[in-house]
């Protein structure tokens, strides 16, 4: 057997072979199936890029109206999950709400057919349509209020939105939302797509594969970065206190949130997509002097750090974009699921295509030969 050199992160190892998305840190490129992000995201909708994504190609015409249909009468959760997430505490994160509701799903559907296509497609259907009825519940329960029904007449985007306080939201704040998930939808083998794939590869269900990657999802220092933005913009509070609260982090050698990434080492191109949807809200909206603050730090940040290569990550302009659209901050991450999902199903497809489990090796540097000393004489 080959040894190989370990290397902590796994950085630089590969864990598939996969065709789904490409991504080029030095020149900042992102591709979904060939296609680059931002030809998607002007000209594509998240579902028919969640389609390209899953399905490997652009759907046509049929194609994209017969997927639109089945996800749009899909987006009811059944009345036990409801009552089940009506249990869970109102302080706790929608995170862990989202993650125990995606694996509640595999309840009520345990039957596992992993070959079977129209099984891989009504998961993926199913998946798709309720991961944001669940979202929006939660937050509606969680304020003491009973959840909106989906609203079959809206797109996904639109109907996302209007569940969270049942106001019919602006075309355009529809619209860059939808572009919001087109951008937060596949990232090659990042944390949670790893997850993902080493569930998918014990040939357990679709559901504990999404459920274990909402898991990694969370953390700080992944999907959960967004929401630590947000925090980190309230904490500075102006313009001046950017430059010493920088100096400060690079001294207390703390992560300064939004910056950095293990492949892109220029400016993430999503940000870059983010920064100018954000703009274009602010031009419509109203000006959000958090704005101002976070572009302070994208040029103190490039000044201190860029010859290391951090510059700005998807999370640092996301969370921009979804305040100037009210949405609380701890949804941030939860969105970010919304999106992802269609790209971990992706993973899921590609995963079962050509399995075998996960089972990766060790550099053991514990003891042997220790012999067992009686509790009394410890
Ligand atoms: N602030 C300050 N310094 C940083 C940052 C940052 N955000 N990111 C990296 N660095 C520095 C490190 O201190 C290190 O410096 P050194 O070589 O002098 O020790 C160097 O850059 C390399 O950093 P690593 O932590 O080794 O990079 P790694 O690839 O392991 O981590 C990560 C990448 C986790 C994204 C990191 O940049 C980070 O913690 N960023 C902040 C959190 C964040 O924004 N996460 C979201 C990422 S995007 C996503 O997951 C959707």
């Amino acid at each position: 057997m080959m040894v190989c050199e370990y290397k902590p992160g796994l950085e630089g190892i590969p864990a598939a072979q996969s065709s789904i998305s490409y991504v080029d840190g030095q020149k900042g490129i992102l591709e979904y199936r060939g296609i680059r992000i931002e030809e998607l995201a002007e000209k594509s909708t998240f579902l028919e890029t969640a389609y390209l994504l899953i399905w490997g190609e652009l759907p046509t015409k049929e194609e994209l109206k017969a997927f639109e249909h089945e996800v749009r009468y899909h987006r009811r959760i059944k009345y036990r999950i409801r009552d089940m997430m009506k249990c869970f505490p109102e302080s706790g994160h929608p995170m862990d709400a989202l993650q125990a509701s995606a694996a509640a799903l595999g309840l009520f559907y345990s039957l596992r057919d992993l070959h079977n296509p129209v099984y891989i497609r009504d998961s993926v259907v199913r998946l798709i349509a309720t991961i944001p009825t669940m979202v929006a519940a939660f937050q509606l329960m969680r304020k003491g209020n009973d959840p909106v029904r989906p609203r079959d007449d809206l797109d996904y985007s639109a109907n996302f939105l209007y569940m969270l306080d049942e106001k019919e939201p602006d075309p355009l704040m529809a619209r860059v939302f939808d572009i919001c998930l087109i951008l937060q939808v596949e990232h090659t083998m990042n944390a949670s797509t790893f997850s993902a794939r080493v569930t998918a590869s014990t040939l357990t269900d679709p559901y504990a594969v999404v459920a274990s990657a909402v898991g990694t999802l969370g953390g700080p220092l992944h999907g959960g970065a967004n929401e630590e933005v947000i925090q980190m913009l309230e904490k500075i509070g102006s313009v001046e206190n950017v430059r010493p609260y920088i100096e400060d982090c690079l001294q207390r050698k703390a992560k300064i949130m939004g910056f950095g990434h293990r492949v892109y080492k220029v400016k993430d191109p999503r940000a870059t997509i983010l920064q100018g949807l954000a703009e274009q809200l602010f031009e419509k909206f109203g000006h959000d002097k958090f704005y101002d603050i976070a572009q302070e730090m994208e040029r103190v940040v490039e000044e201190k750090l860029g010859s290391k290569g951090i510059y700005p990550n998807i999370d640092f302009y996301s969370g921009l974009v979804y305040r100037k659209m009210g949405i609380p901050t701890d949804l941030f991450t939860p969105i970010f699921a919304i999106a992802r999902v269609a790209g971990w199903l992706a993973h899921w497809k590609e995963q079962l295509a050509e399995n075998r489990i996960f089972r990766p090796t060790q550099v053991y540097n514990g003891l042997h030969e220790v012999t067992y000393t009686p509790i009394d004489k410890r």
